[in-house]
C-alpha cells in the first residue's frame, strides 16, 4: 500500500500557506482606515491649502494612504471662489479636484450656500430680485463647472438654529425659507447626477433635528431632489451621547435618504458654559483652566479618546447601511480649527494623527473598530 505521508504533509503545508495569506491579506487590509472600512462607507479627510498643494510630502503619503474621501476645509466657499459679483476664482479648487483626481478619490464639495465666510458683496443683498439671480448665478456656474467632477455637493449649510427655527442669514431675509428648496432645485438642474446634501452642526439635539426634518420634507414635498443629510459631527468626550447619536441616525434615515458624517472631532479641551455645536460667531477668552494641555495630551486622556472614538466606530458599522461616508474635519491635530474655537490660541487633540503624523491611540481603536 502506497504511503499517504507525502500528501498529508503536502496538504497541511497548502492550508497552512492559505491560511497565512488569508492572515496576512486580513492584516493589510487593514493596514489604513481606507482599507479598514472599505466594504462599510467612504472615510475622508479635510483638507487645507497647504495640503491640497502638497506643500508637504510626508502629509501627503499620509493622505493616500489613510483616505479615499476629500473635502476641501475653506477654499471652496464662496468668498475664495465668488470673491465678486462678477468673477468667479477656480485656481484653488481646480488644484482640490486634481489631487482628488490624481488618487482617485471620493470628491465633496463644500459648501454652495452658507451665510459665513461669505463675500462682501453677496452678504449686503437685501433686494430679492438681486439674491435670487445672485444664487442661481452662484449655484449654476460652480456646480456646472465641476460637472461630473464632483461627487457630491452640500448644497445649503447651516441653515437651521439649534431651536429648530430658521436661520435669519442673509438669504432667509431676502427670499424667506424658500431658499433652500430653490438651492437644490438650481444645483439638480445643473448636474442632475451629483448627491446633493444638507449639512449642519448639533444634528443630535432633538429640536434642531425636528427642524431639519421639518425643512427636508418641504424640500421632498416640492418634488425636489435631496439625497443625503450631512451630520457635521463636531463632538465631545462625553456629549452628545452615543444613544443620541443613533436616534438622530434612525430618523433622518427615516427621510430616505443617505446620512454622512461630514466633519467629525472629538474635542478633549473643557468647552466654555457647557457650549456644544460649530456655531462660529461665538467666542470665549482664553486662559490655564481652559487650556489644560498646551504641551501634550496624557496617556490617560488618550485612552479616553480612544475609547470614545471606538464607541462611535462601533455605531457607525452598526449602520452602516445608512451611511454613505465618514469624514474627519481635518488631517491630525494642529490643523484642526478646534485649537481656535470656541477660545483661540489653544491646543486639542481632536483627530486620529498628531502633529508630527503619527497615529494615536484613537487611530488604532477605530482600526480595531472595523475587525470586530
Ligand atoms: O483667509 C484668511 C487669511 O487671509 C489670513 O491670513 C488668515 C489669518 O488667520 O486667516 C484666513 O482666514 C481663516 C480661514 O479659516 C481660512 O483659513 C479664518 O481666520 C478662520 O476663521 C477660518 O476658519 C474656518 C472656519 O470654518 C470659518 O468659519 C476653519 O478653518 C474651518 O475649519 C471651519 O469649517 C467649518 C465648516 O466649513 C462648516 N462647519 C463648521 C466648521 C468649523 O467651524
Amino acid at each position: 500500500m502506497k504511503s499517504t505521508k507525502p500528501f498529508l504533509l503536502f496538504f497541511s503545508a497548502v492550508i497552512t500557506l492559505s491560511s497565512c495569506t488569508a492572515i496576512s491579506q486580513k492584516k493589510a487590509s487593514q493596514n489604513s482606515l481606507k482599507d479598514a472600512y472599505k466594504n462599510d462607507f467612504y472615510i475622508g479627510t479635510a483638507l487645507d491649502i497647504n495640503q491640497i498643494e502638497e506643500k508637504d510630502t510626508k502629509t501627503t503619503q499620509l493622505i493616500a494612504k489613510e483616505f479615499n474621501a476629500i473635502t476641501a476645509e475653506n477654499i471652496m466657499k464662496s468668498m475664495f471662489v465668488h470673491p465678486e459679483k462678477n468673477k468667479f476664482d477656480f485656481e484653488t479648487s481646480d488644484k482640490f479636484i486634481a489631487f482628488g483626481k490624481k488618487h482617485k478619490m471620493f470628491i465633496h464639495g463644500h459648501t454652495l450656500i452658507w451665510h459665513s465666510q461669505l463675500p462682501k458683496w453677496f452678504s449686503e443683498i437685501k433686494d430679492t430680485a438681486e439674491m435670487n439671480a445672485a444664487l442661481e448665478n452662484h449655484i449654476t456656474t460652480i456646480v456646472k463647472k465641476y460637472k461630473g467632477k464632483v461627487d457630491s455637493w452640500d448644497v445649503v449649510n447651516e441653515a437651521v438654529n439649534d431651536d429648530g427655527t430658521l436661520r435669519k442669514s442673509v438669504f432667509f431675509k431676502a427670499l424667506g425659507e424658500d431658499f433652500i428648496a430653490k438651492s437644490f432645485q438650481l444645483a439638480a438642474a445643473a448636474d442632475p447626477k451629483v448627491d446633493l446634501y444638507y449639512n449642519d452642526y448639533s444634528m443630535e439635539n432633538p429640536a434642531k433635528r425636528a427642524g431639519v426634518i421639518r425643512m427636508v420634507k418641504k424640500i421632498q414635498e416640492k418634488g425636489i431632489k435631496i439625497d443625503g443629510i450631512g451630520m457635521q459631527s463636531h463632538w465631545h468626550l462625553n456629549s452628545p451621547t452615543i444613544e443620541e447619536i443613533e436616534e438622530s441616525i434612525l430618523e433622518y434615515a427615516k427621510l430616505g435618504v443617505k446620512i454622512a458624517i461630514t466633519e467629525l472631532d472629538v474635542s478633549v479641551l473643557p468647552s466654555p458654559y457647557g457650549m456644544q455645536g460649530a456655531e462660529v460667531s461665538q467666542r470665549f477668552a482664553n486662559n490655564e483652566k481652559m487650556n489644560p494641555y498646551p504641551k501634550s495630551l496624557p496617556d490617560s486622556m488618550q485612552v479616553k479618546l480612544a475609547q470614545r472614538y471606538a464607541d462611535i466606530f462601533k455605531l457607525f458599522l452598526k449602520h452602516k447601511d445608512k451611511i454613505s461616508r465618514v469624514t474627519f474635519w481635518g488631517v491630525n491635530d494642529t490643523q484642526s480649527w478646534l485649537n481656535d474655537f470656541p477660545i483661540k490660541g489653544r491646543t486639542d487633540y481632536p483627530l486620529l494623527f498628531d502633529a508630527d503624523l503619527q497615529s494615536k491611540k484613537a487611530y488604532y481603536s477605530v482600526i480595531e473598530a472595523a475587525k470586530k
